[in-house]
């Protein structure tokens, strides 16, 4: 039988259905609230909303899990490659080798890009925010690649081009903007490798693909996957809902990525540790992170699902450690985030707000090492949740019960009031 939730008010019950998810989690069903009862909810910033049911990725704020498809993320990052995880996201299981073979076959086929498109990136200025273009230039992508007629094919068919030319559009982005020449996707390298190698490689100084630096990438990659209903991703869904085309979503998702309380952060935390490693001024920080009347926080640190350790910030600090030694780089902004880290974990404000290293606390130094300049930070999380919007924005279109999203609201402005004319204002 299933469970209800009884609401009274004034002298009226109300029994509203109880929603359980399979790893236990409960809902109230209020769908039928506002017709019932007349009234509505209200939830600045969603935080006790469920938008959707999804099958897609688990996560327990509490305990620190994380698994797409019921894979803990742990076992991804040792074992799959991206775009395995890509597969697995986007068609819910693992590939086999026949499927892995077409859709590599695919994502080569749809690597390159429209020539005309390198118009639009020649005439960006030279210091337009990368994470700007891209989003531009997804959007754009359906000018070039105009709708098919059958739906089945078309949704394939942009989901792959998605997918393969995002890589080439993010490379192309930062070559231009050094004003260098762009280096075409090779066929025979694979997904981590083909970008690494459209981002370094130049016709002076060929790019050596380091195995160490491919595989960072790919775990990078992989961590940054999916996250359910985080911000970028229900702007995926919210505009996608209005039956927008899937580049249209995208392009919206990788907008709101770029926030530095979103998938800006990695950039803002290389920011903050060069700011301290080069003023020496770590107390300040952490200081002005507590004032509530500064609105400076320590960036990386912090999440609205993980109250404890974000379980991808454990896997990218171990990584962190083992690619610098590997590459033996010695940076000096590990040994800052180090101690930052290590003081925030005893200072009695970050334990009572529980607040823990996120994904992008080490990121940006795994980045860094590989030679990513700091504004492309943010683009390379979004090629890395591409496959996580995609995902989410399929089984969206797919949900029966799935309607366009439109919150409600409650006014708190002035009653009716009478149009006054200008010459008597
Ligand atoms: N530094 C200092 N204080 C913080 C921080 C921080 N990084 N994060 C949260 N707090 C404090 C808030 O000031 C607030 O304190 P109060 O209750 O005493 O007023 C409390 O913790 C709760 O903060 P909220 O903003 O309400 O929590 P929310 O769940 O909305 O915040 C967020 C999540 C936005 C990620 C926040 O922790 C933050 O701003 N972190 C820094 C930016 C960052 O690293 N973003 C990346 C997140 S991961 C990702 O999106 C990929």
């Amino acid at each position: 039988m299933t469970e209800t939730i009884r609401l009274v008010y004034a002298d009226k019950e109300y029994e509203l259905p109880v929603i359980v998810g399979s790893e236990g989690e409960k809902a109230i069903d209020i769908s039928q609230l506002r017709a019932a009862t007349g009234f509505i909810t209200l939830d600045p910033g969603y935080a006790n909303t469920g938008s959707c049911t999804s099958n897609i990725t688990f996560m327990d704020g509490e305990k620190g899990i994380l698994r797409y498809r019921g894979i803990p993320v742990e076992e991804l990052a040792e074992h799959a490659t991206f775009k395995e995880t890509a597969y697995l996201l986007i068609n819910g299981k693992l590939p086999n080798r026949q499927e892995l073979t077409r859709f590599s076959v695919l994502l080569n086929d749809n690597s390159l890009v429209h020539e005309d498109m390198r118009a639009f990136y020649e005439n960006f200025p030279r210091s337009s925010h990368p994470m700007g273009i891209l989003s531009a230039m997804v959007n754009a992508l359906r000018s070039f690649y105009p709708e098919l007629h059958n739906l089945e094919e078309e949704i394939n068919m942009t989901v792959t081009r998605l997918l393969s030319k995002i890589r080439t559009l993010a490379a192309m982005s930062y070559k231009i903007s050094r004003g260098h020449k762009v280096v075409y996707p090779r066929p025979d390298l694979a997904y981590c490798a083909n970008f690494l190698n459209m981002m370094f490689d130049s016709p002076v100084k060929p790019y050596l693909i380091d195995p160490d630096v491919v595989k960072a990438l790919r775990v990078f990659w992989i961590l940054h996957a999916d996250h359910e209903q985080n911000c970028s991703t229900s702007a995926v869904r919210l505009v996608g809902s209005a039956r927008v085309n899937l580049y249209a979503a995208i392009s919206a998702g990788i907008a709101a990525l770029w926030g530095p309380l979103h998938g800006g952060a990695n950039q803002a935390v290389i920011e903050m540790l060069s700011d301290i490693a080069k003023n020496k001024n770590m107390s300040k920080v952490i200081k002005l992170a507590k004032d509530k009347k500064d609105p400076s926080r320590l960036m990386g640190f912090g999440h609205r699902v993980y109250k404890t350790y974000d379980p991808r910030a454990k896997i990218m600090k171990k990584m962190c450690d083992r690619l610098l030694t590997k590459l033996k780089i010695s940076d000096p902004l590990l040994d800052v985030a180090k101690e930052l880290e290590e003081k925030a974990l005893k200072d009695d404000y970050f334990v009572e707000h529980n607040l823990y290293p996120n994904v992008d606390f080490y990121s940006g130094i795994v980045l860094r090492a590989i030679g990513i300049p700091v504004n492309m930070f943010t683009v390379l999380f979004a090629i890395g949740r591409l496959p996580g919007w995609i995902a989410q924005w399929k089984e969206s279109m797919d949900d029966p019960m799935w309607k366009l999203s439109r919150p409600r609201q409650i006014y708190t402005g002035p009653l009716q009031t009478k149009f006054v004319p200008i010459d008597e204002r």
